[in-house]
């Protein structure tokens, strides 16, 4: 089983990609750690314990950083709803939050298992990026992150050049990418391919247990706001396209490249260039959607 630790700040397919990492043999999640992105960080950390809860996950939540390291905080209720989980309402759970802190939880679970961790990180990158700060020479000893973020060789969804996540945090996105660690890129070029349409969802609804009736909740205003907000044929399965890839990662294919984010102020600001030298990141640039979303589907039955 691959050791991970998920970084999310749920979200409605932060909360899916949950659902489908707990559905899977393949990985022993050891924690949550949260950050502010979709919405503030009291609300991302609540949204995790409580989906946490529904998944019966026995690890548990790790709240994480409250503002990107250097601007202002942007949510992305508009996506999401107000409250993060669309239409799915759930219980307030205060028990599976722990006391200890996002950063020296992921410090304390890599020095334990050098080499052996992989972090999907579906957020902005403010933890990862504090936690090279804080400890340095701690990247050398993650296996991988698995970054949902970017938009390489496509436009973006927040400005006309920048994705969401790393819109979010540009300078903590320029940390990670500089890390002595594998480093998957899985973006926009990728994940506006997995689309998830009325079809799959009604397939969805009619599984009938607790995480797919949650999910089909979620989904529901989820894909209401992408045909609506985004005009697209259906919703995004970005969050969960990351852990997919750390499942099984031969449903992408990859590109090495070497890349970097503008961090000026203006209208590039979140975007990602490729430059000629640096540190390697694998760029996914091509996915199997059809098998991938019957995966997803069959792994909530
Ligand atoms: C990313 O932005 C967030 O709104 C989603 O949860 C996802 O992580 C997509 O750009
Ligand atoms: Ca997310």
């Amino acid at each position: 089983m691959k050791k991970v630790i998920l970084d999310v700040d749920p979200g409605i397919d932060d909360a899916m990609a949950l659902a489908l990492a707990f559905k899977s043999e393949k990985l022993d999640i050891l924690g949550i750690t949260t950050v502010a992105g979709n919405l503030p960080l009291e609300t991302t950390t609540q949204n995790a314990a409580n989906v946490l809860d529904v998944l019966e996950g026995k690890c548990k939540v790790y709240k994480g950083s409250e503002k990107p390291l250097e601007k202002h905080l942007r949510t992305a209720e508009h996506i999401h709803g107000p409250t993060g989980l669309g239409y799915l309402e759930l219980p307030e759970i205060k028990e599976n939050i722990a006391q200890q802190d996002a950063v020296t939880f992921m410090a304390e679970q890599i020095n334990r298992y050098p080499g052996e961790i992989t972090i999907i990180a579906v957020a902005p990158l403010t933890n990862i990026a504090k936690l090279f700060k804080d400890y340095p020479k701690i990247d050398e000893k993650i296996a991988e992150i698995i970054i949902m973020g970017g938009a390489v060789d496509v436009k973006g969804n927040v400005t006309e050049q920048a994705e969401f996540n790393i819109y979010a945090d540009p300078e903590a996105a320029n940390i990670v990418f500089s890390g002595k660690c594998g480093k998957t890129l899985v973006g926009l070029d990728v994940t506006l391919k997995v689309l998830l349409t009325a079809k799959e969802l009604d397939e969805i609804s009619c599984i009938k247990n607790k995480v797919s009736d949650a999910v089909e909740k979620m989904t529901r205003f989820y894909l209401d706001k992408y045909e609506n907000v985004n005009k697209l044929a259906g919703c995004a399965l970005h969050d969960p396209l990351a852990v997919g890839v750390a499942i099984q990662p031969d449903i992408v294919k990859t590109t090495p490249m070497y890349l970097e984010v503008v961090e000026q102020e203006g209208e590039n600001r979140g975007k990602v260039l490729k430059k000629a030298q640096g540190e390697i990141i694998k760029v996914c640039k091509g996915v199997d959607s059809d098998k991938f979303l019957r995966y997803y589907i069959e792994a909530l039955k």
